[in-house]
């Protein structure tokens, strides 16, 4: 399973969720492929926010080796999943997406059409996003465990 995590700049939501979803399933002793991208291109080979830093740390998860990369359309053939936090990360993934086999493998992180929110403009929001994130990575591999019996 290679598993793609999305958000906008790469470096505050996609790179917890890369991390913390790389920590979860080494420790299960699955051999899969995590990853992360943004859709916006002003962090390229830039380390993570030291606010997601931290909270990570906090949290006993190191994401302070993984650099932002862009996404872009080769990311499709390359994974399996691409789980977006938002509802304009979607948008922005789905209109570089020129095939239905492409599209389907574009999902929100969260269930219910719900969207992990935007903790760059507010320190308050790392902790509960992280939280969130957590959770939501151990459920997902659960879902895709599940899947694949
Ligand atoms: P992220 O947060 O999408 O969770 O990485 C952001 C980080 C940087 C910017 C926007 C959102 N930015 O505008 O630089």
């Amino acid at each position: 399973m290679k598993i793609l995590m999305v958000c906008l700049g790469n470096i505050c939501r996609s790179p917890l969720a890369e991390g913390v979803m790389r920590h979860l399933v080494e420790e299960q002793g699955l051999d899969w492929q995590i990853a992360s991208a943004g859709t916006g291109d002003w962090h390229i080979n830039e380390p993570a926010d030291k606010r997601s830093i931290a909270i990570a740390k906090k949290h006993g998860y190191d994401i302070s080796k993984q650099r932002a990369r862009h996404f872009n359309a080769d990311h499709f053939e390359s994974f399996d999943k691409i789980l977006v936090m938002d509802q304009q990360n979607q948008k922005d993934v789905l209109r570089q997406a020129e095939v239905v086999h492409h599209r389907e493998k574009v999902m929100l992180f969260l269930p219910d059409e719900l969207e992990v929110a935007d903790p760059y403009f507010d320190d308050k929001l790392f902790e509960p996003v992280f939280l969130q994130i957590e959770a939501r990575c151990r459920e997902i591999i659960e879902e895709i465990r599940k899947e694949s019996l």
